[in-house]
């Protein structure tokens, strides 16, 4: 039996749960299995999500019908979905941009923007250098570039630099920004992550 602790949301949205509409539009990129978009959705939101991996869209599908709820899904790069401007009221690009190259980022940034209705909320978090996976991934993965390395699952795994997720969105009225360190204990070994994370409206 599938319950909602099992589906406890990304603790940004938790933090900020009461600025979050219970009607509008939302949009999920690299949305993963969706808690997220679960999430939004069963606040009221008609909620989009996407994302390069089929089995965790079949996850996220199987989670919606188990909890009655509705999901669109598209399976593509997020890159390649159609951001239409002024549209959501909701965007999520949460733990997903940093697949990204960092040359797509300020563009992909902008369509970010582009898409938020006038008062639309954009949550966006990512790793940073400070994460210890940096310093691994500087061993284990080939670097293409400075903070940019070749993942096998993921195509690339990018580092931002402090302070480099903020300035992407300084046409934005920023709600909350911090950037930090944190004990991850929600899967595996208890691990430390070195973030940045980001809610911002749109004027
Ligand atoms: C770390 S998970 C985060 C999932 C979810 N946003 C969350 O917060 O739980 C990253 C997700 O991004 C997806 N992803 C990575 N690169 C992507 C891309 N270019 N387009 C769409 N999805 C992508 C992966 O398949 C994965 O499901």
């Amino acid at each position: 039996m599938v319950e909602w602790k099992d589906f406890q949301p990304d603790e940004l949205l938790i933090w900020f749960d009461s600025l979050i509409p219970s009607t509008g539009k939302g949009l999920d990129l690299g949305s993963g299995s969706g808690k997220n978009s679960l999430y939004l959705a069963s606040k009221g939101l008609n909620v989009q999500a996407v994302d390069i991996s089929r089995k965790a869209l079949n996850l996220l599908k199987e989670q919606a019908q188990m909890l009655g709820l509705k999901v669109w899904t598209f399976r593509q790069d997020m890159y390649q979905f159609p951001i239409e401007e002024n549209k959501y009221d909701v965007i999520l690009c949460l733990w997903s941009l940093m697949f990204l190259e960092p040359i797509k980022i300020q563009e992909f940034s902008r369509r970010l923007i582009d898409g938020l209705s006038p008062g639309g909320l954009l949550f966006c978090s990512v790793f940073t250098t400070q994460d210890p996976s940096y310093f691994s991934a500087e061993r284990m993965l080939k670097r293409v570039s400075e903070r940019l390395f070749e993942s096998k699952d993921q195509r690339y795994l990018y580092f931002f630099a402090p302070g480099e997720l903020e300035s992407y969105f300084k046409d934005l009225q920023i709600i909350f920004y911090a950037e930090g360190h944190s004990l991850d204990f929600k899967h595996s070994l208890s691990h430390r992550h070195g973030w940045a994370q980001l809610l911002a409206r749109k004027g």
